[in-house]
């Protein structure tokens, strides 16, 4: 699956955490930074993974930030993203099942490495389920 990965100085060393994962389990992953400990404005970095992953560019997108609460509010400010926070691998797996999120957001001072990669795989081998949950999904949107 084509997945790209970004985060700010909050989410560094996880998002490095959850690329390695990803690329070991056979993935191509496009890694938009940032790169390096300094101080950045997540907005820069999360916009970027939403916008591919709407115009269908990449597959999925996996965001890092402190919380995970600022980059999922900036993917979700592009038309057509739907991202999760998540902390635990039940909400993980539903974010799929249920809401179809092209894009996972983690934070890094929340949870620990083990079970931030738990939760990728959580949400990354679940299906979205389809029927009621697409009329729900298309209604986040203004749909019928
Ligand atoms: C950076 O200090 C922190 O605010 C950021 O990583 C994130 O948690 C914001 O939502």
């Amino acid at each position: 699956m084509k997945i790209a990965v970004g985060c700010d100085h909050g989410g560094l060393r996880l998002k490095r955490a959850v690329a390695e994962h990803l690329a070991a389990a056979g993935h191509e992953v496009h890694d938009v930074g940032t790169h390096g400990p300094e101080s950045v404005d997540y907005p820069e970095f999360a916009r970027p993974v939403a916008v591919g992953v709407a115009s269908g560019e990449f597959e999925r997108g996996i965001l890092v930030c402190g919380t995970g609460q600022g980059v999922a509010m900036t993917a979700n400010a592009v038309p057509g993203v739907r991202a999760a926070v998540v902390s635990d691998t039940f909400s993980a797996a539903m974010a799929t099942k249920h809401n179809d999120a092209r894009v996972l957001c983690l934070g890094e001072r929340v949870l620990g490495v083990g079970l931030a990669l738990e939760c990728v795989d959580a949400w990354l081998n679940s299906s979205f389920e389809g029927g009621r949950h697409s009329r729900r999904v298309a209604k986040i949107e203004g749909g019928s």
